[in-house]
């Protein structure tokens, strides 16, 4: 397990209060660009029948990008107050309430994972990635980003968590974790996962703010992989 130096479940609980006393949305309603340029790259893979999960979807903001794509969506979360507000803008969607790290899903379940600004969120991102990696079909893809210190948010209104400076772990605004991870660290950790990388590129983009977390337009610079699992090998 990578070092863990924050509280897992007081981490969900602070991402639970927070939808739970906002009003309206704490993300907006507009999806990260790179989900829908990964997306359609991908699109011709997928069928009707297809599976697509939003893993950490938080209130949904990507889940109208996955309903663009042919198969059945799904979406998961710790926080039963964020799942509440995706239904209020879409009834088509089969959500869970669940840890990442234990979901209710069969094996080989999903032939698409997206898991969007959560795992530089995560105390323990392993044990989510290998959630992932067993919920996925073999040759299913996982998109997902993984953001370093050249995130513009990264280091402001943190403050340092755990002995191992290095590790670049942070509570922010004294509450919600979140460690930087340097590219050699990211590839590290999703190939410990039985990953495959397919694709490993940096996007920028910009966001409004965030009522209630970051209360000021910002920009974003993260690493984003498209990830597969691979295919069993037949001995
Ligand atoms: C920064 S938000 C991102 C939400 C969404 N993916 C988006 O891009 O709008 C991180 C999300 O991860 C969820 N989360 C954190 N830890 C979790 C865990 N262990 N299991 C399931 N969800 C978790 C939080 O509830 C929150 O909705």
């Amino acid at each position: 397990m990578t070092e863990s130096t924050g509280d897992t479940n007081a981490n969900k609980r602070a991402w639970d209060e927070l939808y739970r006393d906002t009003p309206g949305s704490v993300w907006g309603s507009q999806p990260i660009p790179f989900v829908a340029e990964f997306l359609a790259d991908i699109e011709s893979d997928l069928s009707s029948e297809s599976r697509l999960l939003d893993a950490a979807a938080g209130e949904g903001r990507h889940v109208p990008v996955l309903l663009r794509s042919p198969g059945i969506v799904f979406a998961c979360d710790a926080s039963s107050h964020a799942l509440e507000k995706i239904a209020q803008f879409n009834g088509s969607v089969q959500r869970h309430q669940c840890d990442l790290a234990e979901t209710p899903f069969a094996d080989d379940f999903f032939d698409f994972i997206s898991l969007i600004d959560t795992i530089e969120t995560l105390p323990n991102p392993d044990v989510s990635l290998d959630e992932m990696h067993r919920i996925l079909k073999p040759g299913g893809l996982l998109l997902c980003n993984i953001p370093g210190k050249e995130d513009n948010i990264a280091e402001v209104a943190m403050q340092p968590v755990g002995a191992n400076e290095a590790a670049a772990s942070y509570l922010y605004q004294g509450t919600y974790f979140y460690r930087f991870y340097e590219e050699t660290e990211a590839l590290s950790l999703v190939k410990s996962c039985g990953f495959e990388v397919q694709r490993n590129e940096i996007r920028h983009w910009e966001e409004e703010a965030h009522p209630g977390f970051r209360e000021y337009a910002h920009e974003h610079t993260s690493r984003v992989l498209l990830l597969r699992k691979p295919m069993t090998v037949s001995t």
